[in-house]
Protein backbone atom coordinates (compact mmCIF):
# COMPACT_ATOMS: atom_id res chain seq x y z
CA UNK A 1 0.00 0.00 0.00
CA UNK A 2 0.90 3.23 -0.71
CA UNK A 3 1.01 5.73 2.39
CA UNK A 4 1.41 9.24 2.01
CA UNK A 5 1.19 10.65 6.01
CA UNK A 6 1.35 14.73 6.32
CA UNK A 7 2.06 16.01 9.87
CA UNK A 8 0.09 18.92 11.10
CA UNK A 9 2.13 19.89 14.27
CA UNK A 10 4.27 22.92 13.88
CA UNK A 11 6.00 20.42 17.40
CA UNK A 12 8.30 17.40 15.80
CA UNK A 13 8.52 16.03 18.82
CA UNK A 14 5.28 16.70 20.32
CA UNK A 15 2.70 14.79 21.19
CA UNK A 16 0.90 14.25 18.34
CA UNK A 17 4.34 12.90 16.69
CA UNK A 18 4.50 10.12 19.82
CA UNK A 19 1.23 9.04 19.19
CA UNK A 20 1.45 8.25 15.77
CA UNK A 21 5.11 6.87 16.30
CA UNK A 22 3.55 4.68 18.62
CA UNK A 23 0.56 3.49 16.67
CA UNK A 24 1.56 3.55 13.01
CA UNK A 25 3.10 0.26 12.26
CA UNK A 26 3.24 -0.39 8.14
CA UNK A 27 4.05 -3.56 6.40
CA UNK A 28 7.24 -4.14 4.83
CA UNK A 29 5.56 -4.22 1.61
CA UNK A 30 4.26 -0.41 2.31
CA UNK A 31 6.04 2.73 0.67
CA UNK A 32 5.54 5.61 3.41
CA UNK A 33 6.23 9.10 2.09
CA UNK A 34 5.89 11.86 4.96
CA UNK A 35 5.70 15.84 5.30
CA UNK A 36 5.05 18.03 8.09
CA UNK A 37 3.16 20.80 7.07
CA UNK A 38 5.77 23.39 9.02
CA UNK A 39 8.43 22.23 6.31
CA UNK A 40 6.52 23.66 3.34
CA UNK A 41 5.54 26.91 1.75
CA UNK A 42 1.57 26.85 1.56
CA UNK A 43 0.36 30.16 0.78
CA UNK A 44 -3.35 30.50 2.08
CA UNK A 45 -6.23 30.33 -0.41
CA UNK A 46 -7.70 33.92 -1.59
CA UNK A 47 -10.91 32.46 -2.41
CA UNK A 48 -10.67 33.65 -6.22
CA UNK A 49 -12.18 30.64 -7.39
CA UNK A 50 -9.73 30.41 -10.54
CA UNK A 51 -9.96 26.61 -9.32
CA UNK A 52 -13.53 26.66 -10.52
CA UNK A 53 -13.12 27.32 -13.53
CA UNK A 54 -9.44 25.91 -14.73
CA UNK A 55 -8.84 23.57 -11.91
CA UNK A 56 -5.75 24.57 -10.78
CA UNK A 57 -4.63 27.32 -8.17
CA UNK A 58 -3.04 30.40 -8.89
CA UNK A 59 -0.72 29.55 -6.37
CA UNK A 60 2.72 27.51 -7.57
CA UNK A 61 3.91 26.53 -4.44
CA UNK A 62 4.15 23.67 -2.23
CA UNK A 63 0.79 22.77 -2.73
CA UNK A 64 1.85 21.28 -6.25
CA UNK A 65 3.93 18.73 -4.15
CA UNK A 66 0.75 17.88 -2.28
CA UNK A 67 -1.62 17.43 -4.84
CA UNK A 68 0.52 15.10 -6.82
CA UNK A 69 1.22 13.21 -3.77
CA UNK A 70 -2.39 13.06 -2.65
CA UNK A 71 -3.24 11.41 -5.97
CA UNK A 72 -0.57 8.67 -5.86
CA UNK A 73 -1.88 7.41 -1.98
CA UNK A 74 -3.79 4.59 -1.60
CA UNK A 75 -3.98 5.87 2.00
CA UNK A 76 -3.37 9.53 3.79
CA UNK A 77 -2.99 10.08 7.15
CA UNK A 78 -3.21 13.64 8.21
CA UNK A 79 -1.55 14.14 12.01
CA UNK A 80 -2.91 17.77 13.93
CA UNK A 81 -3.06 18.97 17.17
CA UNK A 82 -6.41 20.44 18.44
CA UNK A 83 -5.73 23.94 18.50
CA UNK A 84 -9.11 25.65 19.55
CA UNK A 85 -11.35 22.87 19.10
CA UNK A 86 -10.25 22.18 15.41
CA UNK A 87 -7.03 21.52 13.39
CA UNK A 88 -4.05 23.57 13.45
CA UNK A 89 -3.52 26.60 11.04
CA UNK A 90 -0.56 24.48 9.22
CA UNK A 91 -3.95 21.70 8.46
CA UNK A 92 -5.99 24.78 7.92
CA UNK A 93 -4.11 26.71 5.49
CA UNK A 94 -3.51 22.96 3.18
CA UNK A 95 -7.09 22.21 3.38
CA UNK A 96 -8.49 25.23 2.32
CA UNK A 97 -6.08 24.52 -0.26
CA UNK A 98 -8.07 21.61 -1.36
CA UNK A 99 -10.39 23.27 -2.82
CA UNK A 100 -8.65 23.27 -6.22
CA UNK A 101 -9.42 19.49 -5.77
CA UNK A 102 -13.18 20.02 -4.67
CA UNK A 103 -13.67 22.13 -7.68
CA UNK A 104 -11.93 19.12 -10.11
CA UNK A 105 -14.07 16.12 -8.66
CA UNK A 106 -17.11 18.13 -8.00
CA UNK A 107 -17.43 20.88 -10.11
CA UNK A 108 -15.62 20.67 -13.05
CA UNK A 109 -16.06 16.65 -12.62
CA UNK A 110 -12.62 16.04 -13.79
CA UNK A 111 -11.86 13.19 -11.34
CA UNK A 112 -14.37 10.29 -9.93
CA UNK A 113 -16.11 11.91 -7.40
CA UNK A 114 -15.11 8.66 -4.83
CA UNK A 115 -11.94 7.00 -5.38
CA UNK A 116 -12.16 3.41 -4.86
CA UNK A 117 -9.73 1.29 -2.42
CA UNK A 118 -8.52 5.04 -1.40
CA UNK A 119 -8.67 5.56 2.21
CA UNK A 120 -7.74 8.12 5.03
CA UNK A 121 -7.01 8.74 8.76
CA UNK A 122 -7.26 12.16 10.87
CA UNK A 123 -4.91 11.61 13.43
CA UNK A 124 -5.41 14.03 16.67
CA UNK A 125 -4.25 15.05 20.36
CA UNK A 126 -6.15 17.21 22.78
CA UNK A 127 -4.79 18.71 25.72
CA UNK A 128 -7.97 18.44 27.18
CA UNK A 129 -10.98 15.82 28.02
CA UNK A 130 -13.74 14.95 25.25
CA UNK A 131 -16.97 15.62 27.47
CA UNK A 132 -19.57 17.28 24.93
CA UNK A 133 -18.88 17.12 21.66
CA UNK A 134 -15.92 19.87 21.92
CA UNK A 135 -13.94 18.57 18.87
CA UNK A 136 -16.58 18.18 16.49
CA UNK A 137 -14.87 21.02 14.86
CA UNK A 138 -12.21 18.69 13.83
CA UNK A 139 -14.77 15.76 12.58
CA UNK A 140 -16.45 17.75 10.20
CA UNK A 141 -14.02 19.61 8.38
CA UNK A 142 -11.96 16.30 8.32
CA UNK A 143 -15.40 14.89 6.17
CA UNK A 144 -15.20 17.91 3.52
CA UNK A 145 -11.51 17.87 3.49
CA UNK A 146 -11.55 13.96 2.66
CA UNK A 147 -14.49 14.10 0.40
CA UNK A 148 -12.45 16.60 -1.37
CA UNK A 149 -9.79 13.59 -2.00
CA UNK A 150 -12.62 10.97 -2.54
CA UNK A 151 -11.96 9.32 0.25
CA UNK A 152 -15.50 7.80 1.55
CA UNK A 153 -13.82 5.12 3.89
CA UNK A 154 -11.59 7.08 6.96
CA UNK A 155 -11.37 7.05 10.27
CA UNK A 156 -10.77 9.97 12.98
CA UNK A 157 -8.60 8.82 16.05
CA UNK A 158 -8.64 11.42 18.35
CA UNK A 159 -6.49 10.92 22.12
CA UNK A 160 -7.82 13.56 24.03
CA UNK A 161 -6.81 14.11 27.45
CA UNK A 162 -2.63 14.22 26.80
CA UNK A 163 -2.33 17.71 28.72
CA UNK A 164 0.38 17.94 31.86
CA UNK A 165 2.46 15.03 31.24
CA UNK A 166 -0.48 12.09 30.96
CA UNK A 167 0.60 11.37 27.14
CA UNK A 168 2.15 8.30 27.80
CA UNK A 169 -0.21 6.88 30.45
CA UNK A 170 -3.37 7.65 27.82
CA UNK A 171 -0.98 6.55 24.81
CA UNK A 172 -1.41 3.12 26.19
CA UNK A 173 -4.84 1.88 25.66
CA UNK A 174 -4.42 2.54 22.09
CA UNK A 175 -3.99 0.10 19.32
CA UNK A 176 -1.79 -0.25 16.37
CA UNK A 177 -3.46 0.92 13.03
CA UNK A 178 -2.21 -1.98 11.04
CA UNK A 179 -2.31 -5.27 12.88
C1 LIG B 1 -2.64 27.29 20.27
C2 LIG B 1 -3.12 26.08 21.02
C3 LIG B 1 -4.47 25.84 21.11
C4 LIG B 1 -4.94 24.71 21.77
N1 LIG B 1 -6.28 24.51 21.84
C5 LIG B 1 -6.76 23.40 22.44
C6 LIG B 1 -8.15 23.16 22.49
O1 LIG B 1 -8.96 23.93 22.00
N2 LIG B 1 -8.58 22.03 23.12
C7 LIG B 1 -7.71 21.14 23.69
O2 LIG B 1 -8.15 20.15 24.23
N3 LIG B 1 -6.35 21.34 23.65
C8 LIG B 1 -5.87 22.45 23.04
N4 LIG B 1 -4.50 22.65 22.97
C9 LIG B 1 -3.60 21.62 23.50
C10 LIG B 1 -3.07 20.72 22.40
O3 LIG B 1 -4.13 20.21 21.60
C11 LIG B 1 -2.31 19.50 22.92
O4 LIG B 1 -1.30 19.91 23.82
C12 LIG B 1 -1.71 18.70 21.79
O5 LIG B 1 -1.41 17.41 22.25
C13 LIG B 1 -0.46 19.36 21.24
O6 LIG B 1 0.08 18.52 20.23
P1 LIG B 1 1.58 18.71 19.72
O7 LIG B 1 2.49 18.47 20.90
O8 LIG B 1 1.74 17.70 18.65
O9 LIG B 1 1.69 20.11 19.20
C14 LIG B 1 -4.02 23.79 22.34
C15 LIG B 1 -2.65 24.05 22.25
C16 LIG B 1 -2.20 25.18 21.60
C17 LIG B 1 -0.71 25.43 21.50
Amino acid sequence: MKILVIHGSPRKKGNTMKFFQKIFNPGSGDEVRSFSLVDLDIHPCTGCLACFEKGECIFQDDMVRIYEETRWADQIIFTTPVYFNTVSSYMKLMMDRFQRDYARRFILKLEPKVEAGKSGILLATAGSVERHHEFDGLRFPADLMFKSQGIRDYRVILLDDVDEGRLEERMTSQKKLYT
